[in-house]
């Protein structure tokens, strides 16, 4: 068996060599860290989840034409993804006021925002990924007066979308990150939403009792991430059909 070509480890994904030009394999590993990495743990069944849900939602973006990188999921973990150049950029889409930005601007988390608000950052992690303004996008050459246009508009799809899908089952989409890639064909360029969609970039609250059904939950400690993560797979209906468990049984003495 032929050993596979490791393009780049990130905290929760591998990308590998892809079986045609032009495609990679996106691995999605159990790790789970915040903080810029300073809290880590691993949560068995974390990346099986997040494969299929990412899938579903990039699935679901492809179907209405707003383009992303996903082409087919290959198995439990892992998903062939057509290859592109990332945008240095973490777009950042809120409904609600939560975390850096209730902390930014002392706004009460929860707090419904009079329209979408979508916000920047610069993806650098030595630099703790700094919010950003489209002064400094435009002036350091990160994406040009049109690519800006064109994100805004993918990521305002994308939030009516998944706001939309998450609504029908009962949870609120508070707010979520997504990446740009761009790909080309020929003498042009397009771009499309790349990396994952999962409860790992998004915030995700029950609408009924507020419950945090994302990230939040290993943050700040609330509880199981896997449960609150498999209550999103099961209300969207992409919990996988094997017998094969997602987390091994626990051993009882
Ligand atoms: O931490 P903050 O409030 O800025 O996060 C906004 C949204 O972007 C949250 O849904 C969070 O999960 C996501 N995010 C992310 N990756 C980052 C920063 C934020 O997925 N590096």
């Amino acid at each position: 068996m032929a050993r596979r070509t490791k393009i780049y480890e990130g905290k929760a994904k591998i990308l590998y060599e892809g079986p045609e030009p032009g495609t990679i394999v996106q691995y999605f590993k159990d790790d789970a860290t915040a903080f810029n990495a300073e809290k880590k743990d691993v949560i068995e069944g974390k990346g099986v989840l997040n494969n299929l849900l990412s899938e579903y939602f990039m699935k679901g973006l492809n179907q209405i034409g707003v383009p992303t990188h996903f082409m087919k999921r290959l198995n439990m973990r892992e998903q062939l993804v057509r290859q592109v150049e990332i945008v240095p950029l973490e777009v950042i889409v809120r409904n609600y006021a939560a975390g850096t930005m209730s902390k930014r601007l002392g706004i009460e988390e929860g707090t419904q925002l009079p329209r979408p608000i979508v916000e920047y950052c610069y993806k650098d992690d030595k630099l703790g990924d700094p919010l950003v303004t489209e002064e400094h996008i435009a002036a350091f050459g990160w994406a040009s007066q049109q690519d800006m246009e064109d994100i805004l508009s993918l990521a305002l799809r994308v939030n009516d979308f998944i706001s939309g899908v998450m609504f029908g089952v009962g949870i609120k989409l508070v707010d979520f990150k997504i990446e740009i890639g761009r790909i080309y064909d020929g003498d042009f360029q397009r771009l499309i939403v790349a990396d994952e969609i999962s409860p790992d970039s998004c915030r995700l609250w029950d609408i009924e009792t507020g419950q945090k059904l994302d990230k939040d939950v290993f943050r700040r400690d609330l509880g199981s991430l896997t449960d609150a993560y498999t209550e999103v797979a099961k209300r969207l209906g992409v919990m996988p059909k094997t017998s094969t468990p997602i987390t091994k049984p626990t051993l009882i003495n």
